[in-house]
């Protein structure tokens, strides 16, 4: 079995997945787009317990970007009501696996019982001590990155960080990340080569992944290839290779 090939001691400790390829998808059935969106919740399950179960600490989804928002309104309601319904019919699988809910992105612009369920899932899980699962909703780097220079130009204004004070490590503090590892390993599904705004201060130093799969075709199969893939990698961080081998 491929799961049997992954070596523990190598795991990454976060994944950051680009869940993309819903729409194309369910073209491809004749179906309509929001169709692919209520099959890739049964990919972001599978993953979300492949993961927890394999010891990754964590795992952050691109659920919905910033961009997104320009999607025809019906589609952007229709993933509003999912996203409640998903977390909801989760609660105990992730109560069981002992997963700790967090989200991150712009979230004064969710509809209100988006906003008010997520919160109450949050705070549901907040006893978990195992894998965080972090839902990027109404997320994108540049909006993260903008928020984090207001906070810091706050932080000068009232004399509580200097110049000097402003290192990678106090940047980073102030990102919606604030506290979690950078990612190791980026997934992104269904054939596209891009970062589409996510998570661009953290990812400098991932490695990246890209499959043909369509989202609601990625399942542990494909989550465990991923994982053997990054684990062939040699990550130099800008060392030489004999440094790394050292
Ligand atoms: C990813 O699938 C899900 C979201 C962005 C919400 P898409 O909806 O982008 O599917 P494609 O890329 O159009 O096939
Ligand atoms: C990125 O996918 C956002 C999410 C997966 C939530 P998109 O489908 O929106 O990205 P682009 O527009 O193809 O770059
Ligand atoms: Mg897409």
């Amino acid at each position: 079995m491929i799961k049997d090939k992954i070596n523990k001691e190598l795991l990454p400790r976060h994944i950051a997945v680009i869940m993309d390829g819903n729409g194309r998808w369910a073209k491809k059935q004749g179906k309509n787009r929001i169709y692919g969106h209520q099959n890739g919740v049964d990919s972001v399950d599978r993953i979300t317990e492949a993961a927890a179960e394999l010891g990754i600490e964590y795992l952050t989804l691109y659920a919905f970007s910033t961009e997104n928002w320009n999607r025809p309104q019906d589609e952007v309601n229709a993933l509003m009501d999912l996203f409640v319904e998903a977390i909801n019919a989760n609660m105990e699988k992730l109560l069981a696996n002992n997963v700790r809910l967090c989200v991150i992105g712009d979230h004064d612009r969710l509809p209100e019982k988006t906003r008010t369920n997520m919160q109450e899932a949050i705070n549901k899980t907040n006893g978990s001590t195992g894998m965080t699962l972090v839902l990027a909703i109404s997320y994108s780097s540049r909006w993260e990155i903008l928020e984090a220079a207001k906070k810091i130009a706050a932080d000068y204004k009232n004399g509580s960080v200097d110049l000097d004070g402003i290192n990678e490590e106090y940047f980073a503090s102030k990102l919606a990340t604030g506290g979690m590892p950078d990612p190791d390993l980026l997934i992104r599904t269904s054939g596209e080569l891009r970062i589409s705004n996510f998570l661009m201060w953290q990812l400098s130093y991932s490695e990246l992944y890209f499959t043909d799969v369509c989202w609601p075709e990625f399942k542990e199969q494909q989550f465990y290839e991923a994982i053997l893939d990054y684990q062939s990698r040699e990550r130099r961080f800008g060392k030489t290779s004999e440094q790394i081998s050292k």
